[in-house]
């Protein structure tokens, strides 16, 4: 049995990974966390909690401050078992790509949303994805303790071959590089993080030109959930399972 966290978890790809663990990897979750900035405005996700498993907090990622709260109402669920699985899922895109655009305060939120939440929101899970580890409780696939930071091809500096997307990239390769820390700091715990690209997909991010449905793009990732071990520490993955480059 086990337990999975995922953030901005209303909309979007967030809501698909909630949808996709709640219909078909039932048996083996006990307990899934979705966090949305505001219940009130979580209709669809709200709705889910018709499934005991599902358990919905609200977060906001540039409210560093209240990770550890967080983890402290995720540990009264959890109890000694830990939590197996966190994705740092939500994130944000400015319009403001060009150069000539480019402002310092979205600079600054980007980074903000995209790196230091994640990163701070990893720092107040650390505990709880250690006890997970230490009960090599069976987790969704080959790993007992996994954080899955979600990033995108536009981190990649060899791919990038359209400039632009100053705040986006920037914040991007600093989650990248981020997660190969982490998955060096919590190798001996057992814990692996990844940085995973979930293909440019239909969402309000991805916009209607996306060539991937939410539906499509989340059976990627959560089969890759069940695949990931050692060999994808601290890597950065497209949601088939390919590696891309730096
Ligand atoms: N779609 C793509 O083609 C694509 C490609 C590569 C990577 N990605 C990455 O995939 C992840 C999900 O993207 P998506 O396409 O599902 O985007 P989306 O539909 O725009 O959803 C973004 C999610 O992030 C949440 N969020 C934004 N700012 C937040 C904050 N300050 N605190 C907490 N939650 C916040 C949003 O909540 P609200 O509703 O409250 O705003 C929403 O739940 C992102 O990390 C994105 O960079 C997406």
């Amino acid at each position: 049995m086990c337990s999975i966290l995922i953030t901005g978890a209303n909309r979007g790809i967030g809501l698909g990974l909630v949808k996709n663990l709640l219909v078909h990897q039932q048996p083996k979750i006990q307990h899934i966390f979705a966090t949305c900035r505001d219940k009130g405005k979580a209709k669809e996700l709200m709705e889910l909690t018709t499934n005991s498993k599902l358990h919905v907090f609200e977060a906001d990622l540039i409210d560093h401050g209240s990770f550890f709260n967080l983890a402290s109402q995720v540990s009264n669920v959890v109890k000694d078992k830990g939590l197996n699985v966190l994705i740092n899922n939500a994130g944000i895109s400015s319009k403001f790509t060009r150069i000539g655009l480019v402002k310092s305060e979205d600079l600054l939120n980007h980074f903000k949303v995209n790196t230091i939440g994640p990163i701070m929101l990893t720092q107040a899970f650390v505990p709880l994805l250690k006890t997970a580890s230490k009960t090599n409780s069976n987790s969704v696939g080959k790993s007992s303790a996994v954080i899955l930071n979600i990033s995108s091809i536009m981190s990649s500096i060899t791919l990038n071959n359209q400039g632009g997307f100053y705040p986006y990239r920037t914040s991007k390769v600093a989650l990248n590089a981020a997660t190969k820390s982490l998955s060096i700091d919590l190798k001996n715990d057992g814990i692996i993080a990844v940085n995973l690209h979930p293909g440019w997909v239909k969402t309000s991010m991805g916009g209607a030109n996306a060539p991937l449905s939410i539906e499509e793009s989340v059976a990627g990732i959560c089969k890759l959930l069940t695949e990931i071990n050692q060999s994808y520490n601290g890597g950065l993955y497209d949601y088939q399972g390919k590696q891309l480059p730096w």
